[in-house]
């Protein structure tokens, strides 16, 4: 790979123009307009690099026709999980990707229906995703399923309300971020290599890597909502500090944070030394999730 800043930023503009047309066209919908709104730009798209890179790893060659389609479905329930997110019943943020969050911009009961909107277009996405067998059809969906859900990103948004003004302990804290921010990184390695038909050996390690890339990532972001500034972040600096949320930095102080976020990094690349196909684009990903300025 020559070089990273540019394949991500032309995976980036390739999502950016699948996402715009996975929301059908139907003139004068404000629901359908709050779903664009929060697919649109500005996001890493680190979910569909992920997706992507884990597939070159097993399958190297041409891509996969379901590939961008699995993405999109990633980025949609990524989607709707910011826009509930922002609520003014869980974190309360006007900001999100250098805009007003989608219930700002629209209206508080619309943002949460455009939120359910997109968790449903991600199934239906998967369901009529090209040239896939029934079994690994089947298998995309239980694992973004699953990712999404109650064993997943929902339970650790759960976890993270009930943990305002409270003291988590490391453990506890950890097992919020995988399941928060972790669950879902998961799924995008693991659907990619599923597409990739791994093997089950190559899935475990790739389990491994993306567990520690998973973490690192929501670590990486306590770290930045206290050491950027709101304009790059795209998002309001110190939001985690107002609202007095347990975070890797509260817990353990900055410094150890980020040796956490390097000592998950170095844990990340063993496990692809594990492999034999062409690794280097989640070489470059997990670097770029603790090196990232938003
Ligand atoms: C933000 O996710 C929420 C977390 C899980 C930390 P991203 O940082 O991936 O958000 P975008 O998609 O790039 O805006
Ligand atoms: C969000 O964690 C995790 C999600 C499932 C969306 P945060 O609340 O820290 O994400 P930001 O900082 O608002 O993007
Ligand atoms: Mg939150
Ligand atoms: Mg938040
Ligand atoms: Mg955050």
């Amino acid at each position: 790979m020559t070089d990273f800043n540019e394949y991500a930023s032309a995976l980036r503009a390739r999502m950016d123009a699948a996402l715009n047309q996975v929301i059908p066209d139907t003139p004068g919908s404000q629901l359908a307009e709050a779903m664009r709104y929060s697919l649109a730009g500005g996001g890493k798209r680190i979910r569909p690099l992920l997706l992507f890179a884990s597939y070159r790893a097993m399958a190297g060659g041409a891509d996969h026709p379901a590939l961008d389609i699995a993405a999109c479905a990633i980025e949609s329930i990524h989607a709707y999980s910011l826009i509930h997110d922002d609520l003014p019943a869980m974190d309360d943020d006007d900001l999100r990707r250098g805009r007003p969050t989608c219930h700002l911009a629209f209206d508080e009961a619309l943002a949460i229906l455009a939120g359910d909107a997109l968790q449903s277009l991600a199934f239906e996405l998967l369901a009529d995703a090209p040239a896939l067998s029934d079994s690994s059809r089947v298998q995309l969906m239980r694992c973004l399923s699953r990712a999404a859900g109650m064993q997943g990103m929902v339970v650790g948004q759960a976890i993270d309300l009930a943990a305002v003004d409270t003291e988590l302990d490391i453990t506890r804290l950890e097992h919020m971020h995988r399941c928060k921010t972790g669950a879902l990184i998961d799924a995008s390695v693991a659907m990619g290599a599923t597409i990739g038909e791994a093997s089950p050996a190559q899935l475990n390690a790739l389990a491994r890597y993306s567990r520690s890339v998973g973490l690192a990532f929501q670590v990486h972001d306590d770290i930045l909502d206290v050491t950027a500034d709101t304009a790059t972040l795209g998002k309001q600096q110190g939001a985690d500090i107002a609202r007095n949320k347990p975070t890797y930095v509260s817990l353990l102080g900055l410094k150890a944070a980020q040796a956490r976020a390097e000592e998950l990094h170095q844990e990340a690349l063993a496990a692809l030394d594990e492999l034999d196909g062409d690794v280097e684009p989640l070489h470059l990903i997990a670097q770029y999730v603790i090196r990232r300025s938003h």
